[in-house]
């Protein structure tokens, strides 16, 4: 048996490639989808956060009655997930007119719950009130209950997110 030539490989230098080249593309199968599905997060960010809600039928809600309606939105933004909960008054003023208020008292947002007895929505950290569409009138909040924007589908409530700021 001879000695190879310079230009050619020897049987050892081949099978060092040949290793070399079966351990890369062992590692590039088992490496590259792990790769992928670490980063999945970050190319998903912000799938969850939908800006509509349904508050259902429109004929679940009494007339003139504040109405508290609770649910909670996810949102994701790569690998931080937060769940931010929602409570909202549904306060409908006819068949078709119908206003939502968010429950955050926008004194220090503690949340406001309805009292029918008087007829205000009550903060119970400062002892705001607002009437029945959001007005402060009386204590230490300086602005109304926030707004939601609403429209009625087939029959349903839907508000978008986040409610508004109300001036007046
Ligand atoms: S947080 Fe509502 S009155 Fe202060």
């Amino acid at each position: 048996m001879s000695a190879p030539s310079k230009n050619q490989l020897s049987r050892r230098d081949f099978i060092k490639a040949a290793l070399a080249g079966i351990g890369g593309l062992i590692g590039a199968l088992v490496g590259l989808p792990s790769v992928a599905y670490l980063l999945s997060p970050v190319w998903q960010a912000g799938a969850e956060d939908d800006a509509v809600v349904s508050l259902g039928a429109l004929d679940n809600y009494p007339i003139g009655i504040p109405t508290r309606f609770d649910f909670t939105r996810t949102r994701v933004n790569g690998w931080e997930r937060t769940a931010v909960s929602y409570g909202l008054y549904v306060v409908r003023k006819s068949e078709s007119e119908v206003r939502v208020f968010s429950d955050i008292c926008t004194h220090l947002g503690c949340r406001v719950t309805w009292h029918p007895d008087i007829q205000h929505y009550i903060s119970p950290c400062h002892d705001g009130h607002f009437d029945l569409l959001g007005k402060n009138i009386s204590g230490p909040p300086p602005r109304p209950l926030d707004e939601f924007v609403t429209k009625i589908e087939n029959g349903n409530l839907i508000a978008t997110l986040p409610p508004f700021k109300r001036t007046g």
